[in-house]
């Protein structure tokens, strides 16, 4: 039994690579719907038909514990599928999120400005704000959509992106920490840390690796079901040259497949 990671696109890999680094035994499965990608844009009924499709396709192929690294996936389709969908259709698979391990990093070193940025749709949501004064109800959350960076990162556009990087920072200058709210953004973290020197950036990548070690440590009824061998498959719902040439750059040697059963 394998442990799939699940993105609205390619961003993912960057966190599947840190997952792989760090805990490289065990046997992955990655899939990216990169067929209906920007989830960003899109309404909650549509992210959540989607989102479901694809968690129901990983555990056809044997995913027993699935991370969704997709904030705006994760903001919108999670709760429903761990209290609705799972207890039903499927008891003994485990799916995660990453808005609250991320909440965790981001509140803790007495942290009492907090800013967002992310998609509109996990914007919409407020997730953070809520995930975040769960953690400290006095911590003040600025949540910012960037509709145009995603769109800027996927089209190699780094230029562009830095651009509007440059656009967003001044409104999180007086915060404490601030979370990169989607897959895209580690690959810009530099431009923010850059730009916001004195402000903690919360990146994905460097995060969630430790946390699914510390929850496969604490789930041993689950770390006992997966595999070691070793083995990684990548899959994305729509397979052209654009998506062969990011994944390539996201992850070295990356066979990438097209999936036929979505
Ligand atoms: N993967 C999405 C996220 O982390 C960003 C890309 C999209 O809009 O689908 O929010």
């Amino acid at each position: 039994m394998k442990i799939g990671v699940f993105d609205s696109g390619l961003g993912g890999l960057v966190i599947t690579q840190a997952f792989i680094n760090c805990l490289p035994d065990y046997d992955y499965f990655y899939y990216g719907d990169s067929k209906h990608l920007p989830y960003g844009d899109k309404t909650s009924g549509r992210i959540l038909s989607y989102t479901l499709n694809a968690i129901k396709y990983m555990i056809s192929c044997d995913c027993r514990l699935i991370i969704i690294a997709c904030n705006t996936a994760t903001s919108i389709a999670l709760r429903y599928i761990q209290q609705r969908f799972l207890p039903v259709e499927a008891p003994n698979v485990k799916v995660l999120g990453v808005v609250i391990p991320t909440a965790e990093v981001a509140a803790c070193d007495n942290a009492a400005n907090i800013g967002v940025v992310a998609t509109s749709a996990t914007v919409h949501s407020h997730i953070y704000r809520t995930e975040l004064q769960k953690i400290n109800p006095l911590l003040n959350v600025m949540e910012i959509a960037a509709p145009d960076l995603v769109p800027a990162i996927e089209n190699n556009n780094f230029k562009k992106a830095e651009l509007i990087v440059h656009r967003l920072v001044p409104s999180f200058s007086k915060c404490d920490s601030l979370i990169l709210g989607c897959t895209h953004y580690p690959l810009v973290k530099d431009f923010f840390r850059n730009m916001l020197p004195k402000v903690k950036i919360v990146s994905q990548d460097e995060l969630m690796a430790d946390k699914l070690k510390n929850y496969l440590y604490r789930h041993p009824e689950i770390e006992n079901t997966l595999t070691h061998y070793g083995s990684r498959n990548f899959e994305v719902s729509l397979l052209n040259s654009h998506a062969e040439k990011v994944a390539q750059k996201l992850f070295s040697k990356i066979e990438l497949k097209e999936s036929k059963s979505i």
